[in-house]
């Protein structure tokens, strides 16, 4: 017997299409949300079998039915850049940041990523298991139903593997679709402050060939902002990543101009990330572009730097998409809806281009817009139920307390 459900009485069921676009949206595009009024949808075996108007639903007195009562129904967030999996919390250096110290003094002055580079490559990999796969749960609970999440805790060979092996976990958990990006470049581990062409070489000639040997990641990294890793250095990262399959996604421009922009699209990068500090030149180079800028306002918020010129970017035709950035330094929050509020709070974005960002533009950004990121058959049942609520707009404005009544993963409520 297949698995069904029936969801009735929605309100409005946003992001319908019978084909799915296949390429992230840009420019007015990311603007215009396909909805449909007073509606049902069916799953089947954990995909979207069908969906319509209720008076075009045929009753069958076997399937299980939720009843939205009027409530909306999203697909789940695609949350395309993560760090879910890291050791502990940095509350710290909060701590510091609130005294007056910058992100960038702690970084140098040796917390921040090496702070927790020195955690993780002394916790166990169940350990580290576990503590991500707690994240994991929380994170699906809040209404996402795709995730990339990212290395660069480890820093060492033995610890990047660590891991990836713990991404590789929950991915093989088959809850939803996960997808593991290789950031050994996330910055110099304190072994070669003075000798970071050694550890590029690391990189290069031993952690990437084994990594993609094994099948350990799809994408491949690098920090390329001030005082960390420079152009030139991301290139040959990302040069080396392209001989062995490994396709870019990079972080840009997130402390600075970085060329990051520049170097990510050169190499065909499937996104630039952060672009907290943007110069017209690389809004324009983004915007000719095929590369996906994905927008993390939850670090802007946090960090208290300039929010991502959202408004600008779109005018200029890029493809934007919105992520978390999930991680202990800069965005200690998974929680898909405070982007989704802040992008239009913040970065004034209509709900409807945030919803879009963080839905089928977050899926393109994974490369999975034929499984996740919009309602049309036989993708997956990964759907937000909301609340009944007034508008579309409700749901944004609800800052901090999202009007959502259920998560459905795989037809399944979570
Ligand atoms: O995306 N910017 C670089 N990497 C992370 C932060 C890492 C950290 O501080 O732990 C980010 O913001
Ligand atoms: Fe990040």
């Amino acid at each position: 017997m297949s698995e069904q459900l029936c969801i009735t009485n929605i309100g409005h069921l946003w992001g319908t299409y019978d084909i799915s676009p296949i390429n992230a949206l840009r420019g007015r595009d990311l603007g215009k949300l396909p909805s449909i009024s007073n509606a049902f949808l069916i799953s089947r075996d954990g995909k979207i079998a069908s969906f319509g108007q209720m008076e075009d639903l045929h009753p069958d007195h076997h399937m299980p039915v939720i009843d939205a009562r009027g409530g909306h129904v999203f697909p789940a967030w695609c949350d395309s850049h993560t760090h879910l999996v890291h050791a502990t919390s940095r509350e710290k250096e909060f701590e510091m940041r609130l005294h007056g110290s910058t992100y960038e003094e702690i970084a140098a002055a040796g917390g921040g990523i090496l702070n927790s580079a020195n955690v993780l490559r002394n916790m166990d990999e169940s350990e580290l298991y576990d503590v991500s796969y707690q994240r994991f749960q929380q994170v699906q609970k809040m209404g996402t139903g795709a995730i990339e999440i990212k290395s660069g805790y480890g820093l060492d060979f033995d610890s990047e593997v660590k891991m990836l092996h713990v991404i590789r976990r929950l991915k093989e958990l088959d809850e939803i679709p996960v997808k593991a990006t290789f950031l050994g470049a996330h910055a110099f581990p304190a072994e070669y402050r003075n000798d970071h062409e050694g550890y590029i070489d690391l990189i290069i000639n031993q952690m990437l060939p084994y990594i993609a040997g094994e099948g350990l990641a799809e994408y491949v990294d690098a920090f390329c902002d001030k005082g960390f890793f420079t152009p030139e250095q991301t290139a040959r990262v990302m040069e080396a990543g392209a001989r062995y399959g490994l396709k870019p996604k990079i972080h840009a421009n997130e402390l600075a101009v970085s060329g990051g922009v520049q170097v990510g699209v050169a190499h065909h990068a499937i996104s630039v990330d952060h672009l907290e500090e943007m110069d017209e030149a690389s809004i324009s180079v983004l915007a000719n572009s095929e590369t996906i800028g994905t927008m993390l306002p939850g670090c802007a918020f946090f960090l208290g730097i300039p929010f991502p010129q959202a408004r600008n970017m779109i005018n200029a035709n890029a493809k934007l998409a919105l992520a978390s950035d999930f991680n202990p330094g800069t965005a200690p929050s998974g929680n898909m809806n405070m982007v989704v509020s802040l992008a239009c709070i913040k970065m004034k974005m209509t709900p409807e281009e945030a919803i879009n960002a963080a839905t089928i533009n977050g899926a393109a950004a994974m490369e999975l817009t034929s499984e996740v990121g919009s309602i049309t058959p036989g993708k997956l049942a990964n759907l937000i139920i909301t609340e009944p609520m007034p508008s579309l707009a409700y749901f944004p404005y609800a800052y901090g307390h999202p009007p959502i009544s259920k998560v459905i993963l795989k037809g399944k409520v979570v």
